[in-house]
């Protein structure tokens, strides 16, 4: 089944849209399938990858909705294996007109679960810079949040908030959600400002935060206005190429999560005459707490395991 990866933080101008829509045109180049959605009604990734929102079919606002199937409103983009659900400005009253539906934080996760089976690798989600019911479903039908933080004095500020949601979403309605990575962007390395963030950001981490950090490049924000993501736009520049690292890090992490997964099959599918019983390999065991779903990768994201029920999570203003 496609993983899905909720690319999220409340605050705006970040670099969500920036990521959402690069790193999927780079897993695309990379030889996956991907599914780009569009949850902003503001619409930036829909028209970042070139597509005129006028005279469109259909929208994720009519999927959520349950007016029509997603199958039938993705498109295709400039990038081959790069599908797009788009967002119009309609989606900005899916707020309010939520409220007053069955499920109105699980509708982006049913429309999800109608794909087919194989129809993608990977779903990305651009979210909206909130942390209203938009948000939520972006958390509730994603197993992974990709957390993008600007090398600002700020960048933590505000992000005990997005944690707390998360964990609530895992005590709640999705308890496979994990961290899927921090992503340190906008850096400008000259400055003693963006080394300090980035220290201190990963001070906070850990091992979570990506050791791609994606450069403060004028390249990448060209890009769009051409209506092109960055690998097509340029690619031999330093934000195609981190982009791209970034790309190959999460296909090495999911190969990883793959094989585990395939290991621990074969370990439920009965005993193995041909291995060891009582194996204590601790690399395939989950975390503390963790529900039995975490996620072990080489470079050992929170998983499940990182927020546990019942920890507290360290707030930003603890970290300073
Ligand atoms: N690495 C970068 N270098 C230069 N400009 C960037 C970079 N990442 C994003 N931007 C620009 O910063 C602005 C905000 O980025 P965006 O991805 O739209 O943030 P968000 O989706 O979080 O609101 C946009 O104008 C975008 O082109
Ligand atoms: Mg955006």
């Amino acid at each position: 089944m496609a993983k899905r990866i909720a690319v999220c933080n409340q605050k705006g101008g970040v670099g969500k849209t920036t990521t959402a829509v690069n790193l999927s045109a780079a897993l695309a180049i990379s030889g996956k399938r991907v599914l780009l959605i569009d949850l902003d009604p503001q619409g930036n990734a829909t028209a970042g990858l070139g597509v005129e929102r006028s005279g469109l079919r259909g929208s994720i606002y009519e999927a959520l909705l349950g007016q029509d199937p997603l199958e039938s409103i993705a498109i295709p983009t400039r990038v081959p294996d790069l599908f797009l659900v788009p967002s119009q400005p309609s989606l900005s009253g899916a707020e309010v007109e939520l409220v007053g539906l069955p499920q109105r934080e699980g509708r982006l996760k049913e429309a999800l679960d109608s794909l087919t089976g194989n129809a993608y690798d990977l779903i990305l989600v651009d979210s909206p810079p909130s942390l209203g019911l938009l948000t939520l479903n972006a958390l509730v039908a994603a197993e992974s949040v990709l957390i993008p933080l600007q090398c600002e004095y700020y960048a933590l500020e505000g992000l005990s908030q997005l944690l707390e949601t998360v964990r609530l979403v895992q005590e709640g309605l999705n308890p496979r959600l994990s961290i899927e990575g921090v992503l340190l962007t906008m850096a400008d390395f000259r400055t003693k400002l963006t080394n300090d963030v980035i220290q201190e950001v990963r001070q906070f981490f850990g091992s979570k935060v990506y050791d791609v950090v994606i450069p403060r490049s004028v390249r990448l924000s060209e890009a769009p206005s051409h209506g092109l993501p960055i690998a097509l736009f340029d690619p031999t520049s330093v934000g195609a190429r981190a982009y791209r690292s970034l790309a190959e890090q999460l296909n090495m992490e999911r190969e990883n999560e793959d094989a585990r997964d395939s290991r621990v099959g074969q370990r439920d599918s009965g005993p193995d005459p041909g291995r060891e019983c009582g194996s204590t390999s601790t690399t395939q065991e989950p975390g503390p707490g963790s529900g039995g779903e975490s996620t072990s990768t080489g470079r050992d994201p929170l998983g499940t395991a990182g927020i546990n029920p019942g920890e507290s999570i360290p707030t930003a203003e603890t970290a300073r």
